[in-house]
């Protein structure tokens, strides 16, 4: 092998050994470059004799010109390798399912909630909010269960501020029976005027649905639970008309046109007489059963009075029903701990 072989051998392995372009322009510039290898061999034929100038010089030509391609060579590498190692940076798996956007649904008791909403709506009954923590006055004075009443250890329940300068008296809520205060006392403050000149006030007819408490916790007890309070009150409201707007309700609710209502005597503080609202299914698995789906009665003559109305001329009806229950019913769930859980794959069953 000549001298001038080797060279191209040098450059091939110099080229072959760079890793970047700014390395191959170094490598360049030891064999082309103003003072490379080759250059230094082209400034040597002067002084060559006039016949072996010729030869070598067609020689080095040569020589450059296999320098030249292995250069353009070693160049299109380099530019494939760095496309190739883009390319496989910026993969894209075409395959690969599209991120979904994830669709969140009611919750099966706001369902319930809104549904019931939508039913006594219908029927003429505004929709009331107030407060879960609750005066005692509202929860228990107000609806003919003073300090000392044997009912109120039937609503054990969570006490707040009980140290407070003015004694406290607030609570969790255990029922939203206080509603029926709040709203009566507001309605007949719009028509205090109409109820002073003796003319017939517009008829209170309101459900107050919302959360509530009461320290009590099993499979079919939340100490956070729901209900949904109702109250009618006019000059001439019956037990004829609790029975009618009940049966249409839960006949809508559990859309079952066959569905039986019962009323069974109980006692309520606030209610006299006062009964427990019983339902049976005439089909489907709970066929024949009587379910236990509120509690209601004639609003006590003491809580008409508290509503600031004369109970010798208003007369009504109040209810309080547990749309956790109601729910339970209509989607067949027997604890009432998997809609307090938060346990998606639960949930999700309801969207
Ligand atoms: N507040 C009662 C409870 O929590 C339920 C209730 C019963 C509400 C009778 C009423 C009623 O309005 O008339 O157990």
């Amino acid at each position: 092998m000549n001298d001038l072989d080797q060279l191209v051998g040098a450059a091939q392995a110099d080229f072959a050994a760079t890793a970047t372009p700014a390395e191959l322009e170094n490598a360049k510039a030891r064999f082309l470059g103003k003072a490379g290898q080759v250059t230094e061999l082209m400034k040597g034929l002067a002084a060559l004799p006039v016949e072996e100038k010729k030869t070598r010089g067609a020689e080095i030509n040569q020589t450059k010109q296999r320098i030249e391609a292995l250069l353009t060579e070693r160049r299109q590498a380099l530019a494939d390798a760095e496309l190739q190692a883009q390319l496989k940076a910026e993969a894209l798996d075409v395959t690969l399912p599209g991120r979904q956007r994830g669709t969140g649904g009611l919750h099966p008791v706001s369902r319930s909630l809104e549904r019931i909403e939508a039913i006594f709506g219908s029927m003429g009954f505004d929709v009331a909010d107030g407060p879960e923590i609750e005066e005692d006055w509202f929860n228990f004075t107000a609806l003919n269960t003073p300090a000392d009443h044997p009912a109120r250890s039937m609503h054990d329940t969570f006490y707040v501020d009980t140290t407070a300068p003015d004694g406290g008296g607030h609570l969790l809520r255990t029922h939203t029976s206080p509603m029926q205060v709040r709203y009566a006392v507001q309605h007949v403050k719009k028509h205090a005027a109409r109820i002073a000149a003796g003319e017939a006030m517009p008829e209170i007819r309101v459900i107050a649905p919302g959360r509530t408490y009461r320290v009590d916790s099993d499979a079919t007890h939340s100490p956070m639970f729901h209900q949904c309070e109702g109250l009618w009150i006019g000059e001439n409201v019956s037990f004829k008309d609790l029975k009618s707007v009940f049966t249409d309700f839960f006949r809508n609710f559990f859309e079952s046109d066959d569905l039986t209502i019962r009323f069974r005597p109980s006692f309520f503080p606030f209610t006299e007489p006062s009964a427990e609202v019983d339902i049976a299914f005439a089909s489907g698995p709970l066929k024949g059963r009587w379910l236990e789906v509120a509690g209601s009665g004639q609003v006590h003559p003491n809580v008409v009075r508290n509503f600031g109305l004369d109970p010798e001329r208003y007369i009504g009806f109040a209810f309080g029903m547990g749309p956790d229950r109601l729910t339970m019913l209509r989607y067949g769930v027997n604890d009432l701990r998997l809609f307090f859980d938060g346990d998606l794959r639960f949930l999700s069953q309801f969207k």
